[in-house]
Protein backbone atom coordinates (compact mmCIF):
# COMPACT_ATOMS: atom_id res chain seq x y z
CA UNK A 1 0.00 0.00 0.00
CA UNK A 2 1.65 3.18 -1.05
CA UNK A 3 1.21 5.84 2.02
CA UNK A 4 3.23 8.15 0.76
CA UNK A 5 1.21 11.05 0.86
CA UNK A 6 -0.87 10.54 4.20
CA UNK A 7 -2.80 13.61 4.55
CA UNK A 8 -5.78 11.40 3.64
CA UNK A 9 -4.99 9.25 6.43
CA UNK A 10 -5.00 12.00 9.04
CA UNK A 11 -8.86 12.13 7.46
CA UNK A 12 -9.50 8.62 8.71
CA UNK A 13 -10.28 7.36 4.96
CA UNK A 14 -6.87 5.38 4.17
CA UNK A 15 -8.28 2.16 5.41
CA UNK A 16 -11.19 2.72 2.34
CA UNK A 17 -9.50 4.82 -0.38
CA UNK A 18 -7.01 2.58 -1.14
CA UNK A 19 -8.64 -0.07 -3.52
CA UNK A 20 -5.55 -1.51 -5.25
CA UNK A 21 -5.44 -3.16 -8.36
CA UNK A 22 -3.43 -6.18 -7.51
CA UNK A 23 -1.11 -8.11 -10.10
CA UNK A 24 1.29 -10.49 -11.00
CA UNK A 25 3.14 -11.65 -13.53
CA UNK A 26 2.38 -15.91 -13.40
CA UNK A 27 0.95 -17.58 -16.68
CA UNK A 28 -2.60 -19.17 -16.78
CA UNK A 29 -5.09 -19.72 -18.73
CA UNK A 30 -8.14 -17.70 -16.81
CA UNK A 31 -7.64 -14.03 -15.65
CA UNK A 32 -8.65 -12.53 -11.96
CA UNK A 33 -9.35 -9.30 -11.54
CA UNK A 34 -8.94 -8.79 -7.59
CA UNK A 35 -9.42 -5.37 -5.70
CA UNK A 36 -9.27 -4.73 -2.11
CA UNK A 37 -10.89 -2.66 0.41
CA UNK A 38 -10.22 -1.71 4.45
CA UNK A 39 -7.69 -2.72 6.33
CA UNK A 40 -4.27 -4.12 5.67
CA UNK A 41 -5.57 -7.70 7.00
CA UNK A 42 -7.60 -7.27 3.39
CA UNK A 43 -4.55 -6.41 1.68
CA UNK A 44 -3.01 -9.22 2.81
CA UNK A 45 -5.64 -11.87 2.79
CA UNK A 46 -5.97 -10.89 -1.32
CA UNK A 47 -2.53 -12.15 -1.46
CA UNK A 48 -3.67 -15.51 0.26
CA UNK A 49 -6.86 -15.06 -2.85
CA UNK A 50 -4.07 -15.13 -5.37
CA UNK A 51 -2.60 -18.23 -4.31
CA UNK A 52 -5.20 -20.21 -4.19
CA UNK A 53 -5.91 -19.23 -7.84
CA UNK A 54 -3.02 -19.21 -8.81
CA UNK A 55 -2.76 -22.44 -8.80
CA UNK A 56 -5.89 -23.35 -10.29
CA UNK A 57 -4.58 -21.49 -13.34
CA UNK A 58 -5.67 -18.21 -12.61
CA UNK A 59 -3.63 -15.56 -13.97
CA UNK A 60 -4.45 -12.00 -12.38
CA UNK A 61 -5.07 -8.61 -14.08
CA UNK A 62 -5.25 -5.12 -13.78
CA UNK A 63 -7.72 -5.16 -16.63
CA UNK A 64 -11.33 -5.67 -15.64
CA UNK A 65 -12.60 -6.05 -19.52
CA UNK A 66 -10.95 -9.18 -19.82
CA UNK A 67 -11.11 -10.90 -17.02
CA UNK A 68 -12.92 -14.14 -16.55
CA UNK A 69 -13.27 -13.55 -12.75
CA UNK A 70 -13.59 -10.66 -10.28
CA UNK A 71 -13.42 -10.10 -6.61
CA UNK A 72 -13.76 -8.03 -4.38
CA UNK A 73 -12.31 -8.45 -1.10
CA UNK A 74 -14.62 -5.67 1.21
CA UNK A 75 -14.85 -4.20 4.48
CA UNK A 76 -17.87 -3.51 6.60
CA UNK A 77 -16.39 -1.69 9.64
CA UNK A 78 -18.73 1.38 8.62
CA UNK A 79 -21.78 2.12 6.75
CA UNK A 80 -20.02 4.16 3.97
CA UNK A 81 -16.99 1.31 3.16
CA UNK A 82 -19.91 -1.00 2.32
CA UNK A 83 -22.18 1.46 0.03
CA UNK A 84 -18.49 2.11 -1.69
CA UNK A 85 -18.65 -1.08 -2.30
CA UNK A 86 -21.96 -1.59 -3.38
CA UNK A 87 -21.78 1.14 -5.86
CA UNK A 88 -18.52 -0.60 -7.02
CA UNK A 89 -20.65 -4.06 -7.80
CA UNK A 90 -23.79 -1.59 -9.60
CA UNK A 91 -20.71 -0.36 -11.95
CA UNK A 92 -19.66 -3.91 -12.71
CA UNK A 93 -22.41 -5.23 -13.08
CA UNK A 94 -23.17 -3.00 -15.90
CA UNK A 95 -19.62 -3.88 -17.34
CA UNK A 96 -20.93 -8.08 -17.19
CA UNK A 97 -24.45 -7.04 -19.74
CA UNK A 98 -21.21 -6.50 -22.00
CA UNK A 99 -18.98 -9.83 -21.25
CA UNK A 100 -22.51 -12.19 -19.97
CA UNK A 101 -19.78 -15.04 -18.66
CA UNK A 102 -17.78 -12.91 -16.36
CA UNK A 103 -18.38 -13.94 -12.52
CA UNK A 104 -18.38 -11.48 -9.74
CA UNK A 105 -17.67 -12.45 -6.22
CA UNK A 106 -17.59 -10.69 -2.91
CA UNK A 107 -14.97 -11.59 -0.12
CA UNK A 108 -14.33 -10.58 3.11
CA UNK A 109 -16.44 -8.70 5.80
CA UNK A 110 -19.23 -8.01 3.46
CA UNK A 111 -19.54 -11.15 2.83
CA UNK A 112 -19.37 -12.39 6.07
CA UNK A 113 -21.52 -9.66 6.98
CA UNK A 114 -24.93 -10.03 4.70
CA UNK A 115 -24.07 -13.82 3.64
CA UNK A 116 -26.35 -14.06 0.73
CA UNK A 117 -28.05 -11.55 0.67
CA UNK A 118 -25.87 -9.82 -2.18
CA UNK A 119 -26.35 -12.67 -4.06
CA UNK A 120 -29.95 -13.56 -3.89
CA UNK A 121 -32.30 -10.10 -2.73
CA UNK A 122 -29.32 -7.51 -4.27
CA UNK A 123 -28.58 -9.65 -7.25
CA UNK A 124 -25.33 -8.21 -7.56
CA UNK A 125 -22.99 -11.11 -7.20
CA UNK A 126 -22.44 -14.48 -8.30
CA UNK A 127 -20.38 -15.83 -5.52
CA UNK A 128 -19.83 -14.90 -1.95
CA UNK A 129 -16.96 -15.95 0.47
CA UNK A 130 -16.08 -15.17 3.89
CA UNK A 131 -12.76 -14.64 5.42
CA UNK A 132 -12.33 -18.24 6.19
CA UNK A 133 -13.74 -19.59 3.27
CA UNK A 134 -10.66 -19.25 0.58
CA UNK A 135 -9.44 -21.96 0.09
CA UNK A 136 -13.11 -23.31 -1.24
CA UNK A 137 -12.87 -20.61 -3.60
CA UNK A 138 -12.09 -23.21 -6.75
CA UNK A 139 -14.95 -24.74 -5.99
CA UNK A 140 -16.95 -22.40 -5.54
CA UNK A 141 -16.06 -20.85 -9.15
CA UNK A 142 -16.80 -24.32 -10.36
CA UNK A 143 -20.38 -24.46 -9.31
CA UNK A 144 -20.32 -21.51 -11.16
CA UNK A 145 -19.76 -22.92 -14.03
CA UNK A 146 -22.69 -25.32 -13.25
CA UNK A 147 -25.03 -23.10 -12.98
CA UNK A 148 -25.34 -23.55 -9.13
CA UNK A 149 -25.04 -20.72 -6.29
CA UNK A 150 -21.74 -20.55 -4.85
CA UNK A 151 -22.09 -19.18 -1.33
CA UNK A 152 -19.45 -20.06 1.81
CA UNK A 153 -19.56 -17.96 4.71
CA UNK A 154 -18.50 -20.57 7.45
CA UNK A 155 -15.97 -19.02 10.16
CA UNK A 156 -13.13 -21.32 11.25
CA UNK A 157 -11.88 -21.96 14.55
CA UNK A 158 -8.68 -23.12 13.12
CA UNK A 159 -8.08 -21.96 9.68
CA UNK A 160 -5.09 -19.60 9.52
CA UNK A 161 -3.94 -20.52 6.09
CA UNK A 162 -0.33 -21.42 7.42
CA UNK A 163 0.82 -23.87 4.84
CA UNK A 164 -0.45 -20.91 1.68
CA UNK A 165 2.45 -19.33 0.80
CA UNK A 166 0.82 -15.71 -0.52
CA UNK A 167 1.86 -14.09 -4.35
CA UNK A 168 2.94 -10.52 -3.48
CA UNK A 169 0.49 -8.48 -5.07
CA UNK A 170 0.73 -4.81 -5.69
CA UNK A 171 4.25 -5.47 -3.90
CA UNK A 172 7.18 -2.65 -4.00
CA UNK A 173 9.62 -5.46 -3.30
CA UNK A 174 10.29 -3.71 0.07
CA UNK A 175 8.34 -4.49 2.53
CA UNK A 176 5.41 -7.05 2.78
CA UNK A 177 2.35 -8.09 5.21
CA UNK A 178 2.71 -11.44 7.89
CA UNK A 179 -0.79 -12.95 9.16
CA UNK A 180 0.09 -13.87 12.07
CA UNK A 181 -3.31 -14.38 13.76
CA UNK A 182 -6.95 -14.33 12.27
CA UNK A 183 -10.32 -12.81 14.39
CA UNK A 184 -11.10 -11.34 17.48
CA UNK A 185 -12.61 -12.38 20.71
CA UNK A 186 -12.61 -8.91 21.94
CA UNK A 187 -15.92 -7.51 21.58
CA UNK A 188 -16.17 -4.11 21.71
CA UNK A 189 -19.53 -3.03 21.34
CA UNK A 190 -19.39 -0.98 18.43
CA UNK A 191 -17.58 -3.34 16.10
CA UNK A 192 -18.45 -5.77 13.58
CA UNK A 193 -15.06 -7.62 13.36
CA UNK A 194 -16.36 -10.21 15.83
CA UNK A 195 -18.88 -11.30 13.70
CA UNK A 196 -16.79 -10.51 10.32
CA UNK A 197 -14.23 -12.22 11.01
CA UNK A 198 -14.99 -15.31 13.62
CA UNK A 199 -13.14 -16.32 16.85
CA UNK A 200 -8.87 -15.37 17.84
CA UNK A 201 -6.56 -17.92 16.39
CA UNK A 202 -2.89 -17.70 16.17
CA UNK A 203 -0.66 -19.25 13.51
CA UNK A 204 1.70 -21.28 13.78
CA UNK A 205 5.42 -19.46 14.92
CA UNK A 206 7.30 -22.09 12.65
CA UNK A 207 5.42 -20.62 9.59
CA UNK A 208 5.83 -16.96 10.44
CA UNK A 209 9.61 -17.32 10.92
CA UNK A 210 10.14 -19.27 7.47
CA UNK A 211 7.76 -16.72 5.56
CA UNK A 212 10.24 -14.02 7.18
CA UNK A 213 12.90 -15.61 5.67
CA UNK A 214 11.40 -16.47 2.23
CA UNK A 215 10.78 -12.82 1.88
CA UNK A 216 14.28 -12.27 3.05
CA UNK A 217 15.68 -14.35 0.32
CA UNK A 218 13.54 -12.80 -2.29
CA UNK A 219 14.89 -9.07 -1.39
CA UNK A 220 12.31 -7.72 1.16
CA UNK A 221 13.74 -5.31 3.78
CA UNK A 222 10.48 -5.14 6.43
CA UNK A 223 7.70 -6.84 7.11
CA UNK A 224 4.61 -6.11 8.97
CA UNK A 225 3.17 -8.81 11.37
CA UNK A 226 -1.00 -8.54 11.37
CA UNK A 227 -3.63 -9.22 13.29
CA UNK A 228 -6.44 -7.57 14.85
CA UNK A 229 -4.91 -7.51 18.63
CA UNK A 230 -1.31 -9.06 18.36
CA UNK A 231 -0.63 -8.73 21.60
CA UNK A 232 -3.06 -11.67 22.11
CA UNK A 233 -1.30 -13.75 20.08
CA UNK A 234 -0.03 -17.42 21.54
CA UNK A 235 0.83 -20.70 20.56
CA UNK A 236 1.03 -23.51 22.43
CA UNK A 237 -0.07 -21.32 25.66
CA UNK A 238 -3.95 -21.60 27.06
CA UNK A 239 -5.62 -18.61 27.63
CA UNK A 240 -4.77 -19.08 30.91
CA UNK A 241 -1.41 -18.67 30.45
CA UNK A 242 -0.49 -22.55 30.77
CA UNK A 243 1.87 -24.19 28.34
CA UNK A 244 -0.32 -27.08 26.48
CA UNK A 245 2.94 -29.32 25.32
CA UNK A 246 5.83 -28.87 27.59
CA UNK A 247 7.80 -30.52 24.57
CA UNK A 248 7.46 -27.08 22.47
CA UNK A 249 8.27 -24.15 23.22
CA UNK A 250 5.48 -21.84 24.50
CA UNK A 251 5.67 -18.18 22.14
CA UNK A 252 3.72 -15.26 23.12
CA UNK A 253 3.36 -12.14 20.97
CA UNK A 254 7.24 -10.34 22.73
CA UNK A 255 8.90 -13.81 21.58
CA UNK A 256 7.45 -14.01 18.36
CA UNK A 257 8.80 -10.53 17.30
CA UNK A 258 11.91 -11.91 18.95
CA UNK A 259 12.22 -14.71 16.72
CA UNK A 260 11.49 -12.67 13.53
CA UNK A 261 13.87 -9.86 14.71
CA UNK A 262 16.40 -12.73 14.83
CA UNK A 263 15.86 -13.85 10.92
CA UNK A 264 18.28 -11.06 10.11
CA UNK A 265 19.25 -7.39 10.68
CA UNK A 266 18.56 -6.29 7.99
CA UNK A 267 15.43 -7.08 7.87
CA UNK A 268 12.64 -4.68 9.51
CA UNK A 269 9.88 -5.85 11.86
CA UNK A 270 6.50 -3.58 12.21
CA UNK A 271 3.70 -4.48 13.92
CA UNK A 272 -0.58 -3.54 13.91
CA UNK A 273 -2.91 -4.00 15.97
CA UNK A 274 -1.88 -3.24 19.51
CA UNK A 275 -4.91 -3.41 22.03
CA UNK A 276 -4.27 -0.93 25.16
CA UNK A 277 -6.15 -3.75 27.83
CA UNK A 278 -3.72 -6.35 26.89
CA UNK A 279 -0.06 -4.61 25.91
CA UNK A 280 2.54 -6.06 28.29
CA UNK A 281 5.88 -4.51 29.52
CA UNK A 282 7.66 -7.17 27.95
CA UNK A 283 6.93 -6.06 24.29
CA UNK A 284 8.10 -2.46 24.59
CA UNK A 285 11.01 -4.29 26.11
CA UNK A 286 11.66 -6.19 22.94
CA UNK A 287 11.12 -3.52 21.01
CA UNK A 288 14.35 -1.38 22.54
CA UNK A 289 16.45 -4.62 22.66
CA UNK A 290 16.10 -4.90 18.76
CA UNK A 291 17.71 -2.39 16.73
CA UNK A 292 15.51 -3.71 13.59
CA UNK A 293 12.19 -3.80 15.62
CA UNK A 294 10.57 -0.44 14.28
CA UNK A 295 10.12 2.03 17.34
CA UNK A 296 6.84 2.83 16.52
CA UNK A 297 3.05 1.29 17.85
CA UNK A 298 -0.40 1.67 16.77
CA UNK A 299 -2.18 1.70 20.20
CA UNK A 300 -6.14 3.05 19.08
CA UNK A 301 -7.63 4.63 22.19
CA UNK A 302 -11.35 5.28 20.89
CA UNK A 303 -12.21 8.01 23.41
CA UNK A 304 -10.51 9.48 26.00
CA UNK A 305 -13.43 9.18 28.18
CA UNK A 306 -13.21 6.26 31.06
CA UNK A 307 -17.48 5.70 30.74
CA UNK A 308 -16.98 6.06 27.15
CA UNK A 309 -14.93 3.34 27.32
CA UNK A 310 -16.74 1.41 29.44
CA UNK A 311 -19.74 1.64 27.07
CA UNK A 312 -17.45 0.69 24.24
CA UNK A 313 -16.41 -2.48 26.35
CA UNK A 314 -12.70 -1.48 25.58
CA UNK A 315 -11.43 -3.18 28.91
CA UNK A 316 -9.35 0.04 30.08
CA UNK A 317 -9.67 3.20 31.55
CA UNK A 318 -8.49 6.38 30.41
CA UNK A 319 -5.59 6.47 33.53
CA UNK A 320 -4.91 2.53 31.96
CA UNK A 321 -4.06 3.81 28.62
CA UNK A 322 -1.96 6.81 29.77
CA UNK A 323 -0.49 4.57 31.82
CA UNK A 324 0.47 2.12 29.02
CA UNK A 325 1.48 4.95 27.40
CA UNK A 326 3.91 6.11 29.79
CA UNK A 327 5.12 2.50 30.15
CA UNK A 328 6.46 2.62 26.61
CA UNK A 329 7.77 6.23 26.40
CA UNK A 330 9.54 5.48 29.57
CA UNK A 331 11.03 1.97 27.88
CA UNK A 332 11.15 3.38 24.10
CA UNK A 333 11.84 6.87 24.65
CA UNK A 334 11.89 7.84 20.69
CA UNK A 335 9.27 6.00 20.13
CA UNK A 336 6.43 7.17 17.34
CA UNK A 337 2.84 6.86 18.60
CA UNK A 338 -0.42 6.80 16.63
CA UNK A 339 -4.22 5.77 17.64
CA UNK A 340 -7.66 4.98 16.17
CA UNK A 341 -10.12 7.77 17.31
CA UNK A 342 -14.25 7.21 17.46
CA UNK A 343 -16.56 10.51 17.74
CA UNK A 344 -20.04 10.36 18.50
CA UNK A 345 -20.51 7.06 19.80
CA UNK A 346 -23.75 6.01 21.54
CA UNK A 347 -24.56 9.17 24.34
CA UNK A 348 -21.31 10.81 24.12
CA UNK A 349 -21.47 14.11 26.13
CA UNK A 350 -19.65 17.66 25.02
CA UNK A 351 -18.01 16.86 28.41
CA UNK A 352 -16.53 13.55 27.34
CA UNK A 353 -15.69 14.63 23.55
CA UNK A 354 -13.44 17.73 25.60
CA UNK A 355 -12.06 14.13 27.55
CA UNK A 356 -11.01 12.50 24.04
CA UNK A 357 -9.42 16.17 23.22
CA UNK A 358 -7.60 16.83 26.37
CA UNK A 359 -6.23 12.98 26.18
CA UNK A 360 -4.87 13.97 22.98
CA UNK A 361 -3.78 16.92 24.40
CA UNK A 362 -1.98 14.84 26.97
CA UNK A 363 -0.53 12.05 24.56
CA UNK A 364 0.15 14.00 21.79
CA UNK A 365 -0.19 11.33 19.16
CA UNK A 366 2.52 11.41 15.93
CA UNK A 367 -0.61 10.05 13.82
CA UNK A 368 -4.26 9.39 13.98
CA UNK A 369 -7.12 7.67 12.06
CA UNK A 370 -10.10 9.28 13.22
CA UNK A 371 -13.41 8.37 12.27
CA UNK A 372 -17.06 9.72 13.67
CA UNK A 373 -19.12 6.65 15.09
CA UNK A 374 -21.48 4.51 12.42
CA UNK A 375 -23.72 2.33 13.92
CA UNK A 376 -23.11 -1.77 12.74
CA UNK A 377 -25.90 -4.13 12.74
CA UNK A 378 -26.01 -7.06 15.66
CA UNK A 379 -23.20 -5.06 17.43
CA UNK A 380 -23.52 -5.29 21.10
CA UNK A 381 -23.83 -1.15 20.65
CA UNK A 382 -27.00 -1.45 18.23
CA UNK A 383 -28.75 -3.93 20.84
CA UNK A 384 -28.10 -1.70 23.73
CA UNK A 385 -28.00 1.74 22.95
CA UNK A 386 -29.53 4.67 20.79
CA UNK A 387 -27.52 5.57 17.75
CA UNK A 388 -28.39 9.25 19.43
CA UNK A 389 -25.53 11.78 18.66
CA UNK A 390 -27.11 13.67 15.62
CA UNK A 391 -24.65 13.41 12.36
CA UNK A 392 -23.94 17.08 13.07
CA UNK A 393 -22.72 16.67 16.40
CA UNK A 394 -20.39 13.75 15.07
CA UNK A 395 -19.22 15.47 12.33
CA UNK A 396 -18.02 18.47 14.48
CA UNK A 397 -16.16 16.49 16.98
CA UNK A 398 -14.62 14.56 14.56
CA UNK A 399 -13.48 18.04 12.82
CA UNK A 400 -12.31 19.35 16.39
CA UNK A 401 -9.82 16.06 17.32
CA UNK A 402 -8.81 16.67 13.14
CA UNK A 403 -7.53 19.56 13.50
CA UNK A 404 -5.97 19.16 16.99
CA UNK A 405 -4.00 16.15 14.78
CA UNK A 406 -2.60 17.96 12.43
CA UNK A 407 -1.49 20.34 14.42
CA UNK A 408 -0.12 17.73 17.04
CA UNK A 409 1.36 15.67 13.57
CA UNK A 410 2.99 19.18 12.42
CA UNK A 411 4.61 20.22 16.11
CA UNK A 412 5.89 16.61 16.34
CA UNK A 413 7.54 16.54 12.99
CA UNK A 414 8.91 19.85 13.65
CA UNK A 415 10.89 18.81 16.21
CA UNK A 416 12.31 16.07 13.74
CA UNK A 417 14.00 19.28 11.96
CA UNK A 418 17.82 18.96 12.11
CA UNK A 419 17.60 15.16 13.30
CA UNK A 420 18.91 12.65 11.51
CA UNK A 421 16.51 9.22 10.77
CA UNK A 422 17.62 5.51 9.50
CA UNK A 423 15.51 5.17 6.75
CA UNK A 424 14.47 2.62 4.61
CA UNK A 425 13.89 3.52 0.56
CA UNK A 426 10.27 2.31 -0.26
CA UNK A 427 10.89 4.01 -3.63
CA UNK A 428 10.52 6.67 -6.29
CA UNK A 429 7.79 9.93 -4.96
CA UNK A 430 4.99 10.37 -6.30
CA UNK A 431 5.69 14.06 -6.85
CA UNK A 432 8.82 13.98 -8.74
CA UNK A 433 11.21 11.80 -10.45
CA UNK A 434 14.10 13.49 -8.99
CA UNK A 435 12.99 12.63 -5.15
CA UNK A 436 13.30 9.32 -3.17
CA UNK A 437 10.80 8.35 -0.43
CA UNK A 438 11.16 6.01 2.86
CA UNK A 439 10.74 5.53 6.37
CA UNK A 440 11.91 6.01 9.66
CA UNK A 441 11.61 3.55 12.46
CA UNK A 442 8.41 5.96 13.93
CA UNK A 443 6.84 5.19 10.68
CA UNK A 444 7.30 8.70 9.23
CA UNK A 445 7.36 9.15 5.63
CA UNK A 446 10.66 11.07 4.45
CA UNK A 447 11.18 12.28 0.73
CA UNK A 448 14.57 13.36 0.21
CA UNK A 449 16.77 14.19 -3.11
CA UNK A 450 17.80 10.70 -5.06
CA UNK A 451 21.40 10.96 -6.00
CA UNK A 452 22.97 7.93 -6.21
CA UNK A 453 20.36 6.48 -3.56
CA UNK A 454 18.35 3.44 -4.55
CA UNK A 455 15.25 1.36 -3.41
CA UNK A 456 15.80 -1.40 -0.94
CA UNK A 457 18.69 0.72 1.00
CA UNK A 458 19.09 2.17 4.09
CA UNK A 459 20.26 5.88 4.43
CA UNK A 460 20.57 8.23 6.79
CA UNK A 461 18.83 11.51 6.17
CA UNK A 462 18.98 14.95 7.86
CA UNK A 463 15.38 16.32 8.34
CA UNK A 464 15.05 20.02 6.92
CA UNK A 465 11.78 20.67 6.84
CA UNK A 466 8.46 19.16 7.16
CA UNK A 467 4.51 19.72 6.86
CA UNK A 468 2.43 17.51 9.14
CA UNK A 469 2.08 14.69 6.78
CA UNK A 470 5.75 14.28 5.41
CA UNK A 471 9.08 15.08 6.76
CA UNK A 472 11.93 16.54 3.77
CA UNK A 473 14.98 15.82 4.20
CA UNK A 474 18.70 15.10 2.53
CA UNK A 475 20.66 11.96 2.70
CA UNK A 476 23.94 11.84 4.83
CA UNK A 477 25.39 8.63 3.84
CA UNK A 478 24.41 4.89 4.01
CA UNK A 479 23.01 3.88 7.38
N1 LIG B 1 -17.78 3.24 13.66
C1 LIG B 1 -16.69 4.02 13.48
N2 LIG B 1 -15.44 3.58 13.58
C2 LIG B 1 -15.24 2.27 13.87
N3 LIG B 1 -14.13 1.56 14.05
C3 LIG B 1 -14.48 0.28 14.31
N4 LIG B 1 -15.82 0.16 14.31
C4 LIG B 1 -16.32 1.39 14.05
C5 LIG B 1 -17.63 1.91 13.93
N5 LIG B 1 -18.70 1.15 14.11
C6 LIG B 1 -12.78 2.12 14.01
C7 LIG B 1 -12.05 1.92 15.32
C8 LIG B 1 -11.07 0.85 15.00
C9 LIG B 1 -10.77 1.12 13.55
C10 LIG B 1 -10.15 0.00 12.80
O1 LIG B 1 -12.02 1.46 13.02
O2 LIG B 1 -11.40 3.13 15.65
O3 LIG B 1 -9.92 0.89 15.82
FE1 LIG C 1 -10.59 -5.19 7.94
FE2 LIG C 1 -12.86 -6.47 8.16
FE3 LIG C 1 -12.22 -4.57 9.81
FE4 LIG C 1 -12.85 -4.01 7.32
S1 LIG C 1 -14.18 -4.87 8.86
S2 LIG C 1 -11.22 -3.11 8.49
S3 LIG C 1 -11.93 -5.73 6.30
S4 LIG C 1 -11.23 -6.50 9.59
Amino acid sequence: MEMENNTETLLGEELQGSATILKDERPGTKKLYLESYGCQMNFSDSEIVASILNKEGFETTNNVEEANVVLLNTCAIRDNAEQRVRNRLKHLNAEKKKNPNLTIGVLGCMAERLKSQLLEEEKLVDLVAGPDAYRSLPQLIGEIEDGRKAVNVLLSREETYADISPVRLDSNGVSAFISIMRGCDNMCSFCVVPFTRGRERSRDPKSIVSEAKQLLEKGYKEVTLLGQNVDSYRWNITKKGEVINPDEEAVSFARLMELVAQVSPELRIRFSTSHPKDLTEDVARVMAKYENICNCIHLPVQSGNSEVLKKMNRGYTREWYLDRMNMIRRIVPDVGMSTDIITGFCGETEAQHQETLSLMEEVKFDFAYMFKYSERPKTLAERKFEDNIPEETKIKRLNEVIAIQMQHSLESNKKDIGKIFKVLIEGTSKKSEEQLFGRNSQNKVIVFPKEQYKKKEYVLVKVEDCTAATLKGKAVGYA
